[in-house]
């Protein structure tokens, strides 16, 4: 079953297109990454999935429903987290998940906060204020925020964004637990090559708001004929495209 579907979307800003008619699909219970240089349309992309940017053509389908016709219903079962927003300072952790499990209107709020931090074994200092915890616990939080509402769907920005490899690791194994325990689909995107040839089952490069490269990762860096993943974003950032492959049908 296809959890997104994605046909031919297009976003303008004022005339300069961001996103260049992209279609994609993502499998139940799939990682997919969504890659490529900066400006090359990634967080557009999830934000118009999430009904925060409008889209001006093509179609958007989440769990079966139109977005953003069916906005209401999709947002109660996805849910989204990235390394740029930030979650209010003054707020213990508890009190913070316990605020964001009231807001999603989750049965029994209090339970549901402590329980998401148990069930990923994120270990996070629950009476700490969040403004004094490091990138890599505010991360991890951001994340479990994100998981309140048990999310059939998970939108993640760059989750491992300026942390150490320590804490990249574990956010890598929260996103691999969350798939094999409750089957979410999750799309994010990264930077880091190393990191998406671990996690992803298939990728898809855009650059300048189109689709230039898609396949499982190990495909993506096969069929471009270079010896990592870092030199097919390398050469995509550069290039734009990767002239060597022979993946022009899939564009
Ligand atoms: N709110 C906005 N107003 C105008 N231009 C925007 C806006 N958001 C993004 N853009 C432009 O759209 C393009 C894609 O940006 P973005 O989706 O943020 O790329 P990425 O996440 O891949 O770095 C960039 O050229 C960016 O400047
Ligand atoms: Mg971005």
């Amino acid at each position: 079953m296809q959890s997104v579907v994605v046909t031919n979307l297009w976003k303008k800003f004022g005339k300069t297109p961001a996103v260049k008619g992209i279609s994609f699909a993502a499998e139940r219970g799939e990682i997919l990454g969504l890659l490529g240089p900066n400006g090359a349309g990634k967080t557009t992309t999830i934000h118009m999935l999430l009904g925060l940017t409008s889209h001006d053509e093509g179609s958007i389908s989440i769990l079966g429903l139109d977005m953003p016709k069916n906005r209401y219903e999709v947002l109660q079962r996805v849910n989204f987290a990235s390394a740029y927003v930030s979650l209010p300072g003054n707020l213990t952790i508890d009190e913070s998940l316990y605020v964001y499990a009231k807001l999603y209107n989750v049965e029994n709020p209090k339970h549901r906060a402590r329980e998401v931090l148990a069930e990923l074994e994120v270990d996070l200092p629950g009476r700490s204020l969040i403004g004094t915890l490091s990138a890599g616990q505010k991360t991890r939080l951001n994340i479990c925020k994100a998981l309140l509402n048990r999310p059939e769907v998970l939108f993640l920005d760059e989750p491992t964004a300026s942390l150490d490899p320590d804490i990249a690791m574990k956010v890598r194994e929260i996103l691999k637990k969350l798939r094999k325990n409750y089957g979410t689909t999750i799309i994010y995107t990264s930077h880091y090559m190393q990191e998406v040839e671990e996690l992803c089952d298939r990728a898809i490069f855009l650059a300048r708001g189109s689709i230039v490269a898609t396949g499982t990762p190990t495909e993506i860096r096969e069929r471009s004929k270079l010896k990592s993943l870092d030199e097919v974003f390398v050469t995509i950032a550069r290039d734009g495209e990767l002239r060597d492959s022979n993946d022009k049908e899939e564009r």
